[in-house]
């Protein structure tokens, strides 16, 4: 009865209530942004991002917003074609800048993800201007004088005057990870690894080859041969020796993070049809014995590793479910019956995260926290 007869009077009760509640959504969104802004004032550092339209690049992007990076100001690069076009990061649309441009920045960390050659040229510029440089490329993995770092493992020999740090190719890293604690137990002898890499390893073109193969359209061809439907027992160009030099990679980078040249790797490395996150099928032998229980929990207890090994629930890593996650997954582990102390396992990655964009991201946090900014 009140209702009916008092419509003005609800109508301005319902509207004022309706300010009321603006007012405080509004409220709400300003202490978040106030928030934000007191977090990315707290050593929060200029970044560029070089490569940063690239498969690479968009996923450092992605893995610094994730983990909260303090950016004071990003600075993404990439080649003259897109400088002017945007990068989405924290919700908005940022400029594509030029090499130049964000040197005169002077920026206190540059994520390089831009090729070898890019690399080679334009490091050692922005390490002129002070520039902390975490590069993605096998430009500087193998100098003497620059550190091949992946933080769980070898973190702690970045020294303050290190301003080129490479990161390690993408199928080396998980390779290492799980080197790592088993290599310190009973010393590594002798690995042999066949690996099973994904399109996205080869960049933003070899999966558009990929896409053009499935819908039967012509396309510009990245493989010297189809991709779909196919493996092909070659990553890279071929080196003197007919290994190719993904296969070199895994050799030289292993004994370097390990700072061990007696462990001696030999790669088998091929390119598989699947979009994201390597496979490798690895058979170390030891020193010393070992129990496969003892493996287990080593692996298991080592940061960044997720051990998935319980053959009867058919549980073992894949690339499908590894795709977009950080940790490096292993399974099928048991002893190698033909061979003393040898064992056998299977490795799965997602070679944009760990492989490369986390791996980077994770230097930068190692440093952050040793007061390098
Ligand atoms: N893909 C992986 O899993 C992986 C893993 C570890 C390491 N890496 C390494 O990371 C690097 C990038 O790989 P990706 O897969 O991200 O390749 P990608 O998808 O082809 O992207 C290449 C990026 O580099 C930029 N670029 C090319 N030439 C440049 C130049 N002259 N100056 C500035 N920027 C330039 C491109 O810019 P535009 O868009 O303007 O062309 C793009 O942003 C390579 O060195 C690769 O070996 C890749």
């Amino acid at each position: 009865m009140f209702l009916c007869e008092k419509p003005q009077l609800i109508s301005i009760v319902i509207e004022t209530l309706s300010k009321i509640s603006n007012i405080y959504i509004i409220l709400l969104r300003c202490s978040k942004i106030n928030i934000q802004r007191f977090a990315a004032m707290k050593n929060s550092i200029k970044v560029a991002v070089v490569g940063a339209t690239g498969m690479v690049g968009r996923t450092m992007l992605k893995v610094l917003e994730e983990r909260n990076f303090p950016i004071s100001m990003l600075l993404p690069v990439a080649s003259e074609r897109s400088v002017g076009s945007t990068v989405r990061f924290n919700e908005a649309d940022v400029n594509v800048v030029s090499m130049e441009e964000a040197i005169a920045q002077k920026p206190d960390l540059a994520l390089f993800s831009a090729g070898g050659d890019t690399s080679l040229q334009w490091a050692p510029k922005f390490a002129e201007v002070g520039c902390t440089v975490i590069d993605n490329s096998s430009a500087w993995r193998m100098h003497a004088d620059k550190k091949l770092i992946v933080p769980e493992v070898n973190g702690a020999a970045i020294g303050a005057s290190d301003l080129i740090i490479a990161n390690p190719n993408c199928s080396t890293i998980q390779l290492v990870m799980t080197l790592k604690p088993l290599h310190d137990a009973f010393g590594a002898k002798r690995v042999i690894v066949s690996t099973y890499q994904s399109v996205s390893g080869t960049g933003k073109e070899a999966i558009d080859q990929m896409e053009m193969e499935r819908k039967g359209v012509d396309g510009k061809m990245v493989y010297p041969y189809p991709i779909d439907r196919n493996c092909l027992p070659q990553c890279d160009v071929f080196t003197d020796n007919d290994y190719t030099k993904e296969e070199m990679k895994l050799t030289n980078e292993t004994c370097k993070i390990l700072g061990d040249k007696s462990v001696h790797v030999v790669a088998t490395a091929v390119r598989v049809p699947v979009t994201g996150g390597h496979s490798e099928s690895v058979n170390v032998e030891f020193e010393k014995a070992f129990e496969v229980d003892e493996v287990k929990r080593l692996l298991a207890n080592f940061p960044g590793i997720r051990v998935q090994d319980q053959p009867e629930l058919k549980m073992y890593p894949m690339p499908l479910y590894a795709a977009g996650k950080d940790e490096v997954f292993v399974g099928r582990i048991r002893r190698d019956f033909t061979r003393e102390n040898t064992l056998n396992m299977w490795i799965v990655s997602d070679n944009l995260r760990k492989g490369a964009a986390t791996n980077a991201v994770q230097i930068a946090e190692y440093l952050l926290a040793n007061g390098r900014w």
